[in-house]
């Protein structure tokens, strides 16, 4: 029997009725048989500071081994300002880091993104996809996960109600075990 795929799911938003981290309980729920999705809780992340990568906080220990221990990453995340949410970006810093260990290193990715504007956070992913490349990370190209119009995509409760995005979730989520094991081989 093949070991299951495990897909790390890191939300960019620390909001608890955020639409990104319902996104991710609903990505949970769509995986392909014999792949399971950890979620990383990145809110008690401190801000980076140079200063502190030769003692690592203990939040951050925990972040790399999380990523260190997966087959792939799934980043999803809302759009601040045209660019990824600061605490995002804090967190990907200090897993890039010390130099030397650099945890994101050969992992898989895929991006969804929510927002509840017109273009769902195109713009943040493409600048995820740009942080890939000195990450040396291996982004899935296709399909693209965008949830424009957010707030009428999920229900008082935050339960993804609208049917194409599932399908396009799903999809993303098979491919990206594909890409996953090709990249394994
Ligand atoms: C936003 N929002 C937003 N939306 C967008 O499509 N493009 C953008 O550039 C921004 N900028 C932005 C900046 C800041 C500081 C905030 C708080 C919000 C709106 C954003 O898409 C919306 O608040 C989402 O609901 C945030 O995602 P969560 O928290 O629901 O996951």
């Amino acid at each position: 029997m093949e070991r299951k795929i495990k897909i790390l799911g890191i939300a960019g938003s620390l909001r608890i009725g955020s639409f990104n981290r319902a996104a991710l309980r609903a990505a949970t729920k769509l995986v392909p048989k014999d792949v399971v999705i950890e979620t990383a809780e990145i809110k008690d992340i401190p801000l980076f500071n140079q200063d502190l990568e030769k003692r690592l906080p203990g939040s951050v220990k925990k972040f790399k081994e999380q990523i260190k221990k997966t087959d792939a990453i799934l980043f999803i995340t809302p759009e601040y300002n045209y660019s990824v949410p600061g605490v995002l970006k804090n967190a990907i810093d200090w897993a890039s880091r010390p130099y030397t260990d650099n945890s994101w290193q050969g992992k898989p990715v895929a991006i969804m993104s929510a927002s509840t504007g017109m273009l769902g956070g195109a713009r943040a992913q493409y600048h995820l996809r740009q942080m890939f490349i000195f990450l040396n990370m291996h982004p899935l190209n296709r399909p693209e996960v965008i949830i424009a119009n957010a707030s009428g995509k999920f229900d008082e409760k935050g339960n993804l109600i609208d049917e194409e995005t599932k399908k396009r979730i799903r999809e993303l989520l098979e491919a990206l075990v594909t890409w996953t094991k090709r990249l394994q081989k």
